[in-house]
């Protein structure tokens, strides 16, 4: 056999020069967080704009290849600048009040980083054990320091794990129900899938990939429960509900109570559902969602919206809404792990090896719906080490502090009224002059770009949607001057709204 013939390498950045560039980027993301305030917050970018700053085709030759590599790679941090700074909607900007928030911080940016050095897969324990063991024992930090039963810990039968998204943890969680129910020889078309109709649409997709419903309005196997005028679940008609699919022969096999909901922030009373499920379908999977709210359990005195988990199959509650971990990083615990991955679970050949064999370990692909899976652990690592509780705790208190403000502003002003009670850091608005002109507020506002709200609608006392603003205050960068002045702008826009 001949050896092959010497080609030219692939044009790697050296040690150096990776260094050089490295640093370049640190300082770029520095500066652009020192000036971000100073930008407007939504992109001024018309569908196409940034197309129309790309070239159509890829380079021939890279900047590796030129005889000034690092002189070349200007051009990449010019055109951050010039081709990526327009259009983007600044969500590290302390005006960032739509949705909610998701919030980086300097540690979490600097694990992401290491993590990407690294570069480690770590679907197996094997294929990395640090990035198993550090996830499972970050997990129970969390569990520790969110005041969440002890079932949900790895010392028992449950365990954490981290997921992409909240919506991958409810399809996690679905998948499992499921699969319990089939253990339990339910048929597969009969089982259904309880949510509120505020549960945020990540439950009805979940129940589209694992086959309960055809399409986002299919009802046949899914029931979206009435909510009050608050926004909570109406356990009374989740009953109601169970009861009349169970004389119909069906299976309830998983109900998903939010801790928190996605327009006002609505708390859903896990323990009366818990009572309910345990009753009527004590076979079913109770699943929380507390994607945004879950993160304020770090308080323990806001651990009321949480009564009733120790009845809970799983819970999940996202760092990167409102603990300073950037996207993406979605908390997920099961009390009962086998029961996940008996749903998950798959093992080909080419990923047998002998801890797995024994049974020694946790392979944290059998949770999860990938295969492969990131180094996340380590930004929330790094941001729990740096803040520590405590200063976790005071993030979400200055917060839910400075809405308590703006509550009071929208009560102590005539024109405006509440379009829900306020949740934590979320307060909802509108003007009482009617969705018109709330819209035309959000829109110039928006325009502005001083600020960013983002909205939603909930069915009034008259049977019809009304619009609101939603003000979610949690963005890292956001002091209290930041809160006053988006409600001076509110104030000042409304008046010319209203004329
Ligand atoms: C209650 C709730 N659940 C789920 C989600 C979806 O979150 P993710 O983007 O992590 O899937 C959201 C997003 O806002 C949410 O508010």
């Amino acid at each position: 056999m001949t050896e092959p013939s010497p080609l030219e390498p692939p044009p790697h950045l050296t040690s150096a020069q990776f260094r050089e560039l490295g640093k370049r980027a640190v300082d770029w993301v520095a500066d652009y967080l020192e000036r971000v305030e100073r930008l407007p917050v939504r992109s001024p970018d018309a569908p196409g704009a940034g197309l129309a700053r790309l070239p159509e085709s890829p380079p021939d030759d890279g900047l590796g290849g030129a005889s000034d590599p690092l002189g070349a790679w200007d051009a990449v941090f010019d055109d951050l600048t010039r081709v990526i700074e327009p259009g983007l909607t600044h969500w590290q900007h302390p005006s960032f009040f739509g949705y909610f928030p998701c919030n980086a911080s300097g540690p979490a940016v600097v694990g992401e980083l290491l993590s990407a050095g690294l570069g480690v897969q770590g679907m197996l324990w094997a294929t990395s054990p640090i990035a198993t063991e550090l996830e499972t024992r970050v997990l129970d930090w969390c569990a520790e320091m969110f005041g969440l039963p002890s079932a949900f810990r790895s010392s028992g039968a449950g365990g954490g794990v981290i997921q992409g998204t909240a919506s991958e943890a409810t399809l996690c969680a679905l998948t499992a129900a499921r699969a319990r129910a089939v253990e339990s020889d339910a048929a597969q078309d009969r089982c259904v899938a309880y949510a509120s109709d505020q549960a945020h649409s990540s439950v009805l997709k979940a129940a589209m990939i694992a086959g309960l419903a055809r399409g986002p309005d299919d009802r046949e196997r899914v029931r979206l429960i009435g909510t009050d005028e608050s926004g909570r679940m109406r356990v009374k008609m989740l009953r109601e509900a169970i009861e009349a699919d169970r004389a119909r022969g069906l299976a309830p096999t998983f109900v998903c109570a939010t801790m928190g909901t996605t327009g006002t922030g609505a708390f859903d009373s896990i323990d009366e559902i818990a009572g309910v499920v345990g009753e009527c379908a004590p076979g079913a999977w109770l699943h929380v969602d507390g994607a945004w709210a879950g993160c304020a359990l770090v308080c323990p005195e806001h651990r009321a919206i949480a009564k009733g988990i120790e009845r809970a199959d799983s819970f999940c509650t996202n760092p990167h809404k409102w603990l300073l971990t950037n996207f993406d990083c979605d908390l997920f615990w099961v009390r009962d792990r086998a029961a996940l991955t008996r749903a998950l679970a798959i093992t080909p050949e080419y990923l047998r090896n002998a801890p797995t064999d024994a049974g020694a370990v946790v392979d944290y692909r059998d949770w999860q719906v990938p295969l492969g899976r990131r180094f996340r652990a380590l930004k929330l690592w790094l941001v729990i080490r740096h803040y520590g509780v405590e200063g976790l705790r005071a993030h979400i208190r200055q917060h839910v502090e400075w809405a308590s403000w703006i509550e009071g502003r929208v009560r102590a002003d005539g024109r405006f009224a509440l379009a829900a009670p306020r949740a934590l850091g979320l307060v909802c608005f509108r003007l009482v002059a009617g969705d018109a002109a709330t819209r035309t507020l959000m829109d110039r506002i928006n325009a502005s770009g001083r600020a960013f709200f983002s909205h939603a609608t909930a069915v009034g006392r008259d049977g019809e949607p009304t619009m609101f603003i939603r003000m979610a205050i949690g963005a890292t960068r956001t002091e209290f001057e930041h809160v006053r002045h988006a409600w001076e702008l509110v104030v000042r826009t409304a008046q010319e709204v209203l004329g």
